[in-house]
């Protein structure tokens, strides 16, 4: 059967979204609604495989979706809904836990750096958190997952999982109608656009990330207009005394890389385009990055300024967030049930 094209995502509802989140997902998302059934989720359940105090949860999981809206998710067209409100994630993902292998788990590279050193108190969740993620995409039978890059290892252990379901199960599944024998497609991951891994703006080297204690590491959806400004002012550069002349002498510089790439995908432009810019106004001084920064403080502020007001906005009035979740939990509900009533009678399950 060739399946329906489909667009399944999500974010966790931890500390702030930053402007990783916005270029290396959120963008795609919204480019991909235009075009595509999509199904975008505030995966709760995940969150959870580290400790969340109660009450900052329920606060975040709004604060995302209100983030999912202001950036330009419509919930009337795509399905926005919370992960814990639809009972099929938790379900399948136990079936999944039945079907991959511990060897295939050992290798997730984000449970290491998660974990940490002191790996022997990290949750059973954190570990088996890759086979949810899986199971959030196949509950819809999604075929499309745009993501940033750090969450392709994920993927591809999603589309292991399909493949050994299908091969396991698939005398049932050929009794169940599906002549090909195949009940979860591959899901593809779409890894687009100039900035699918944003690094950290003190170091080059690391990922921008929720998680990294320095706030000036990052940019995040709420900062206001002056912390941009002066985020971005401090943004660790280099010593050079030229800009790089090409796109190999800047992929040699990775902070600048970096920050020409941010550019770029706020701008709505190519990296070279970004790099010439940097070009052009570097001899403005006093530092050749100065006029390149200023530029770069426009644009985010431009892009971000109004995505941050509506946040604030739809915060104030958390019912309405509620009832969109309903929304979408309801519609999700549709989708996701008779695939998973179909996956317990190809597993053997009694339903009555
Ligand atoms: P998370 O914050 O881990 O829930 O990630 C949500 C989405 O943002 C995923 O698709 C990630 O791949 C993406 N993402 C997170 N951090 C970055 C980053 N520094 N650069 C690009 N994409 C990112
Ligand atoms: N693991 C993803 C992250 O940390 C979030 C996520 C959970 C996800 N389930 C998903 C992303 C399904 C895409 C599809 O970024």
């Amino acid at each position: 059967m060739a399946f329906k094209e489909r667009v399944f995502s999500g974010m966790q509802p931890t500390g702030s979204l930053h402007l990783g989140n916005y270029l290396g997902a959120m963008v795609q998302w919204i480019e991909m609604q235009k075009t595509h059934e999509c199904i975008y989720c505030v995966v709760d359940l995940h969150a959870i495989t580290v400790w969340q105090d109660p009450k900052e949860l329920k606060n975040a999981i709004r604060q995302v979706t209100a983030a999912y809206i202001a950036s330009g998710l419509d919930p009337k067209k795509s399905i926005v809904f919370n992960q814990s409100q639809v009972a099929a994630h938790a379900e399948l993902a136990w079936v999944f836990n039945c079907v991959a292998r511990l060897g295939w788990l050992n290798r997730m590279t984000q449970f290491k750096e998660k974990a940490g050193k002191d790996r022997e108190n990290a949750s059973v969740g954190l570990y088996a958190y890759p086979n949810l993620m899986a199971a959030d995409i196949l509950a819809y039978q999604a075929t499309h997952v745009p993501v940033g890059e750090d969450q392709k290892q994920h993927l591809e252990l999603a589309r292991d999982i399909a493949q050994k379901f299908n091969n396991d199960f698939r005398e049932q599944i050929v009794e169940a109608g599906y002549e090909d024998g195949i009940l979860f497609p591959q899901p593809e991951p779409v890894i687009t656009g100039p900035a699918t891994r944003v690094m950290s703006l003190r170091d080059g080297t690391k990922k921008m990330s929720k998680s990294e204690p320095s706030d000036m590491s990052r940019i995040n959806l709420m900062d206001d207009t002056d912390v941009i400004a002066d985020k971005i002012k401090r943004a660790k550069t280099d010593m050079e005394s030229a800009p790089p002349s090409n796109l190999d002498e800047l992929k040699a510089r990775p902070e600048i890389d970096n920050l020409v790439g941010i550019y770029a995908a706020l701008a709505g432009t190519s990296k070279e385009a970004g790099l010439q810019m940097l070009i052009d106004t570097s001899k403005e001084g006093p530092s050749i990055f100065t006029g390149f920064k200023k530029a770069l403080t426009e644009v985010a502020v431009e892009k971000l300024g109004p995505i941050r007001a509506e946040i604030v906005r739809l915060m104030g009035d958390p019912a309405e967030i509620d009832r969109i979740l309903a929304d979408g939990s309801a519609r999700a509900r549709a989708i996701a049930t008779p695939i998973m009533n179909q996956v317990k009678d190809v597993v053997g399950f009694v339903r009555s």
